[in-house]
């Protein structure tokens, strides 16, 4: 159940001492995340209610008297990727660099001039697991940046700089969600916000006081949203939206699906449905946890799970078996997180069950065939910062 455990803030900067030569200027942090409710519609301006987890990726960072950037990390190997901020490009960097690298181009895009920076990254963020390892090291690098230069940014400026680094350095079509979740989460609390407004509302989420653990369940099986499926949902909701005569999806509501069945062909009003049906849980579900806490929205997560899986088919067979192994052995609700096709699925499961739904999950993998998953629960936490 105990996720991977990295060097602390101080282990780092020694670390990046041996490694460069001089002392860090500091050492900052940003979490991955957990989508509680709301995929897919962010990038169609409509609502998500992830939170910031208890995993966080680090930076230490020290700046340059010239335009060079080095960075390196404690999970890539020896190696380090040396870049001339006047020489970068999309493109001209690949592989996982290009994320801490594309934020400072998209700052510089944004009209920052930085100098150059030395960077050293770890982090306890599970790889591929759908609980953006890639924002956290985006976002941990924006506010050690923003802070270092003097650049300025809000959090919410700070997002958008790393989806920008993400959509045009990676070639990911993503939206705003993962970022705004690692900058502005707060412990115990989800991250209520408006992907049109980008304005966000802390929503408590008080899960050891209900006597619950949120499990995720990594399915092992590995995803890419720069390929394929992701990008590919992205273009059936912006033809929708077209065709219904709106700028966005989050224009249309539930009443508005009868006139889109007869307007649209079959799949892409499956595609539109779900995304419409899905705004409208994350707007009942920050109304029943103000209501009634966490112990009353499983029914709303088991909904969005089948949502995702019929209607916008961007389940698996792995994640599907975790969501409903954990759901017959006491899960309250269980969903997968995350841009799908693999990564993670949640369970909220009562304290007393969770040995239960986690040897269940086991079993259930084994007796299919699959590769084990990694199971750990995760709490709600405080968002990106400085920690040295
Ligand atoms: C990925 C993307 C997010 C969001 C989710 C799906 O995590 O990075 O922007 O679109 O998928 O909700």
């Amino acid at each position: 159940m105990t996720p991977p455990v990295t060097p602390a803030a101080t282990d780092l900067a020694a670390a990046f001492t041996e490694r460069y030569g001089d002392e860090p200027a500091g050492v900052w942090a940003a979490p991955g995340r957990v989508n509680l409710i709301g995929e897919h519609t962010d990038y169609n301006e409509g609502f998500v209610l992830p939170f910031a987890i208890d995993h966080s990726t680090r930076v230490a960072a020290a700046l340059r008297t010239d335009r060079t950037v080095r960075v390196a990390s404690t999970f890539s190997g020896a190696g380090e990727v040396t870049v001339n901020l006047d020489e970068l490009q999309p493109g001209s960097v690949t592989g996982w660099a290009a994320y801490p690298v594309g934020v400072l181009w998209a700052l510089e895009q944004a009209g920052h001039r930085l100098p150059g920076l030395d960077l050293l990254i770890d982090s306890s963020v599970p790889v591929g697991a759908g609980l953006s390892s890639s924002a956290a090291i985006e976002c941990a690098v924006a506010v050690a940046a923003n802070e270092l230069a003097g650049t300025g940014l809000s959090a919410p400026e700070l997002a958008l700089v790393g989806q920008r680094a993400e959509n045009e350095m990676v070639g990911a079509p993503t939206g705003v969600m993962d970022q705004s979740a690692s900058l502005l989460g707060r412990s115990g609390h989800a991250v209520f916000l408006d992907c049109r407004s980008l304005k966000a509302q802390l929503v408590p989420l008080p899960l050891a006081d209900a006597g619950l653990t949120l499990l995720v369940i990594d399915t092992r099986v590995s995803h890419s949203h720069s390929t394929g499926g992701y990008a590919d949902r992205r273009a059936s909701c912006e033809r929708g939206a077209e065709l219904m005569g709106v700028s966005s999806l989050r224009e249309l509501r539930v009443a508005d699906l009868a006139e889109a069945a007869g307007t649209l062909d079959e799949e892409t009003f499956r595609r539109v449905r779900h995304v419409v049906t899905e705004n409208a849980r994350v707007e009942d579900m920050v109304g029943i946890l103000a209501a009634k806490g966490p112990g009353a929205i499983g029914a709303l997560l088991d909904a969005s799970h089948a949502s995702m899986r019929d209607d916008f088919e961007i389940s698996c067979p792995e994640l599907d078996l975790a969501v409903d192994s954990a759901r017959s052995n006491g899960a309250l609700g269980a969903r997968m997180t995350g841009g799908g096709f693999g990564g993670a699925a949640i369970a909220l499961t009562p304290h007393d069950d969770v040995e239960r739904v986690i040897a269940a999950v086991e079993e259930a993998f084994a007796a299919a065939g699959y590769a084990a998953p990694a199971i750990f629960a995760v709490l709600p936490a405080d968002g990106a910062g400085r920690l040295a």
